[in-house]
């Protein structure tokens, strides 16, 4: 009997999750498929046992790895096929995070669809919430785990007790090249020697240039790259960032590997072979700096024979210590290296082969691309914040794409792929843009380009903390546009505080009339959490002020613009 695990996750967290239940699939010896949802290609591809884990990003959007199937799902047509997916018992697993406005939307629709199209639910679905004190993990707990065994053992006759503490074949065959070079007979392996992923183009970077000044904490970057890949504004530059040499270096000293980092191996397994030397494994493939899930803890006891060292694992997987482990890992943040150096002995007997068990792919980042085809020809330009900060015990963190692209140095390549994210529509209706920070970014190059035809409308809501320290945009914009209302808000230039929403109540008379006798749109990008509602608020406080409305009219005609793309947001965290 086969269980396919099916998942959708756009930072990784929903397939760590997915390869933790196939851990427990498997040491019970049940038949399972980890896949991405996007590999179903018509609905009949689907099996009749499935474990669903979706994640949620953007603003209530499905991650990338699962849009086509989000399309084959929701296909009007399936509606009218009674009981369609009646054959299929599923359980569903939602990750998301609480704090933004559309919290687990994905999940909610999925479960939605799948119930009207006949599926059948093995046991009710789980919400899991970044914001719980225990983090996903913590409301993926022992119930549902329980609960989903149990139901789906009844379904197949079949008693489950799925354990992690029994050590798994790892995921891949290790053959050093000189072996496999001296053993002929493995010759029908076949190595895939491109180092370049599928739909990945490697651009030279031209410039790197700090826009915020040097005694600002915040370092924003302008990167530009000399390439000629087909773009428009709105769309985004997703990048696939490395891991730095120091944490490379490190793991392969706990590992034992250091002396082999130059060595070129296969990995191999039924279904995929690939060919790299420890470093590139280490620097270019595999998340070694990601904070490690429960199931690393679990992993790192099957090849823990140090008394000590054993005993504080076994006491992080006490279900009762969940709280110990999320205070160990989630609060300071550390990283899977980190962990390793707190058990020399266990990392030390972990064997070569299991590295791709251990540790999650790198996953690519986006960046709203701050530049315009036609205004920059053969070139784009990124604006990116670098991610440093404190942990609540002051421990100093660096996120790793923006800091990747914040050490380079003209002339290096890095890996780049476009895709289109932001509809920015190009119409000749005005457009009202709300970029606090880098949300700016997407509307850099987008100004630039309607500035070449000067009856093109725009009014810019930039937000910053200083004139003087990081209202980088203004450089750019305020010398080489026309028709463009700037109007920036310095939160920190006076004492009381002023943010973009403030801006727009205080030119909402405009605002509004732009809105309805120019039928503006109005596109807001940037920050995640707080932002967007704020900003919603303001303008409903707008339509409540200027337009007359009551506070439930100015709600339903803010959706209504939602509805009609007249009002959009392309918001991260
Ligand atoms: C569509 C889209 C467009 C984007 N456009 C841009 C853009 O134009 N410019 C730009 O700079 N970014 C942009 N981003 C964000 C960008 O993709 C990355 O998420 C960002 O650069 C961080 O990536 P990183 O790898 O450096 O950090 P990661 O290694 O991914 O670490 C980031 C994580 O660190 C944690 N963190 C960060 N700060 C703190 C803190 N103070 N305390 C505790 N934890 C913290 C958070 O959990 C956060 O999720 C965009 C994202 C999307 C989805
Ligand atoms: C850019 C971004 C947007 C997000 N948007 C939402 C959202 O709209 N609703 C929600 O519930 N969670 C949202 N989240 C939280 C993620 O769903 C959560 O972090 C999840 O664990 C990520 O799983 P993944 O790594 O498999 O994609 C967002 C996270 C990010 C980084």
């Amino acid at each position: 009997m086969l269980l396919e695990i099916l998942f959708g996750s756009q930072t990784g967290t929903a397939e760590d999750v997915s390869e933790r239940f196939s851990c427990m699939a498997r040491s019970t010896d049940v038949e399972c498929r980890v896949r991405s949802l996007d590999s179903i290609r018509s609905i009949e591809d689907l099996g009749t046992y499935i474990l669903f884990i979706v994640s949620t990003t953007g603003d209530g959007e499905e991650p990338e790895n699962m849009r086509q199937f989000w399309r084959i799902i929701m296909k009007k047509s399936l509606s009218l096929i009674p009981s369609i997916l009646s054959h299929i018992h599923y359980g569903l697993i939602g990750l998301g995070d609480s704090t933004y406005p559309k919290f687990n939307f994905v999940a909610k629709k999925l479960s939605k669809r799948l119930e009207q199209l006949g599926a059948q639910a093995i046991c009710d679905k789980v919400l899991a919430d970044e914001q719980h004190p225990h983090g996903i993990d913590g409301c993926i707990d022992q119930t549902f785990t329980k609960i989903f065994w149990k139901t789906f053992g009844d379904l197949i006759g079949r008693e489950f007790q799925p354990r992690m503490d029994q050590r798994l074949p790892s995921k891949y065959q290790i053959q050093w090249i000189d072996d496999y070079e001296k053993d002929s007979s493995s010759s029908q392996i076949s190595i895939n020697n491109s180092k370049i992923p599928p739909g990945y183009t490697s651009v030279p970077l031209i410039s790197n240039t700090r826009v915020t000044s040097l005694d600002h904490w915040q370092d924003v970057r302008l990167l530009e790259f000399d390439t000629n890949l087909p773009y428009k504004c709105g769309d985004v530059a997703v990048i696939l960032p490395q891991c730095s040499l120091t944490s490379v270096h490190l793991l392969a000293n706990l590992l034992n590997i250091e002396n082999k980092l130059h060595k070129n191996f296969i990995a191999s397994n039924e279904i995929s072979s690939l060919s790299m030397t420890v470093l590139e494994l280490f620097r270019d493939y595999l998340h070694i700096t990601r904070i490690p899930s429960r199931s690393f803890f679990e992993k790192l006891m099957w090849f823990s024979n140090d008394e000590r060292e054993r005993e504080r694992l076994v006491e992080f997987l006490q279900p009762e210590n969940i709280d110990d482990l999320y205070t160990y890992c989630h609060r300071p943040r550390r990283t899977s290296v980190e962990v390793l150096q707190d058990f020399p002995h266990t990392a030390s007997c972990i064997p070569f082969n299991y590295v791709f068990d251990f540790f999650s792919l790198i996953r690519p980042r986006s960046f709203s691309i701050a530049s315009s085809p036609k205004i920059h020809q053969n070139r784009v330009q990124l604006l990116v914040a670098i991610v440093r900060y404190k942990t609540i015990i002051a421990l100093y963190r660096e996120g790793l794409c923006s800091n990747y692209l914040c050490r380079l140095q003209p002339n290096e390549h890095i890996l780049m792929r476009i895709s289109s994210s932001f509809n920015l529509i190009n119409d000749n209706q005005p457009a009202i843009m709300i970029g606090p920070g880098t949300g700016v970014a997407p509307f850099r190059g987008w100004i630039l380009e309607r500035s070449l035809n000067d009856q093109l409308l725009n009014m810019l809501f930039f937000g910053c903390r200083y004139r003087t320290k990081d209202a980088y945009i203004e450089n750019d914009l305020l010398k080489d546009t026309i028709n463009l209302i700037y109007i920036p808000a310095y939160s920190r230039d006076q004492e009381e505080k002023i943010y973009v929403q403030h801006k727009i109540i205080e030119y909402g008379h405009l605002v509004w009339e732009w809105i309805k006798h120019k039928q503006a749109r109005i596109y807001l990008a940037g920050n995640a959490k707080q932002v967007p509602e704020q900003v919603s608020d303001a303008l409903k406080d707008v339509f409540i002020k200027y337009g007359h409305m009551t506070n439930e009219q100015a709600d339903v005609y803010l959706r209504e613009m939602e509805r009609t793309q007249q009002f959009q947001r392309e918001t991260w965290s």
